[in-house]
């Protein structure tokens, strides 16, 4: 039998995550966990426990107590977090990810576990970067996703642990807030949009960057994961890509909805970050391997995501 942990639960990817694990596998059979305390507010994602991925002890405990068969690791500091605390980032991304895979490694437990567009760096080729290319990146938390899909791999060839990841691109949603990347803009645009009728943008109006509805992304996990191993062929990060925007053709595509929004460009630190980054990725492995294939377009996502929030 299935039994799940999902580490990171209240996060963004959390969130959906654990709703659509618990749809298929029961809400007894999905262990929502996250770092945080839960509020009333959170309710929605009991059963809950609150753990630090740092704490090995407690997690290989909660491991064998549950009977857990699966972990969906999530819990890590993304891109413009990570460069406010570099060190603390690396620990928690790095000797996270290795607590889930000792422990998977002892109780032979399928892991997921999300790698990212950061992988890449400037030296990179900008347009549809390949799946296997330069990996130079230059955030701590590119680093710490490079090193993780590395030893995500290793883990897998040397101890046949069925370990397997996606490189996300910018993820769009409005169940649960982004946790500190470059890519928030473009969620929190949409927040902007509706309650001020303008938005700040934090990047520049030209920087493409891949991108992803929500939906699309907890398919694609799940997908993934449900694909038979021999069909597996990368044991690093699959590329997979929604649609590629910049946050000029973002915001034309709010204004076709509210007329009277404008966008102002001040770009931060974050900027730096976007240019080091891939404007689209290839993912031929992720549809050739298990079917990958997006569902969502810049037009649906702006519809959805205008029609969706609450303000
Ligand atoms: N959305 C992430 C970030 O901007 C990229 O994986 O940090």
């Amino acid at each position: 039998m299935t039994k799940v942990l999902v580490i990171g639960a209240c996060g963004q990817i959390g969130t959906e995550l654990t709703t659509a694990l618990r749809l298929k596998y029961g809400n007894e059979n999905v262990i929502a966990a996250d770092i945080r305390l839960l509020t009333d507010t959170e309710f929605r994602i009991r059963p809950y426990i609150q753990l630090s991925v740092l704490d090995k002890v407690s997690l290989h405990a909660l491991v064998l107590r549950e009977k857990i068969t699966v972990i969906y690791h999530l819990a890590a500091t993304l891109s413009a977090t990570g460069e406010k605390q570099p060190l603390k980032a690396w620990d928690l991304n790095m000797q996270g990810l290795l607590n889930v895979l000792e422990i998977a490694k002892t109780d032979q437990l399928k892991v997921f576990w999300p790698s990212s567009i950061a992988v890449y760096g400037a030296n990179g080729p900008k347009a549809f970067s390949p799946q296997h290319s330069i990996m130079e990146p230059s955030t701590v938390y590119g680093i710490s996703k490079v090193s993780g899909e590395l030893w995500c791999k290793y883990y897998h060839e040397q101890y046949g642990v069925d370990v397997r990841s996606i490189r996300y691109p910018g993820l769009i949603s409005y169940t649960a807030e982004p946790g500190g990347g470059t890519t928030d803009y473009a969620v929190d645009i949409f927040y902007h949009a509706l309650k001020h009728r303008t938005y700040t943008c934090f990047l520049k109006p030209h920087t493409a960057l891949p991108m992803m509805y929500m939906a699309d992304a907890v398919r694609a996990t799940m997908q993934l994961m449900e694909a038979s191993n021999e069909k597996l062929t990368v044991r690093t990060g699959y590329n997979i890509l929604g649609i590629s925007f910049t946050p000029a053709q973002l915001a034309e595509a709010i204004t076709k909805h509210l007329p009277v929004f404008t966008i102002n460009y001040k770009p931060d630190r974050r900027q730096n970050i976007a240019d080091s980054w891939p404007a689209s990725v290839d993912d031929r492995h992720a549809r050739h391997d298990w079917d990958w294939e997006p569902q969502y377009n810049l037009t649906t996502i702006v519809s959805e995501m205008l029609r969706n929030i609450k303000i």
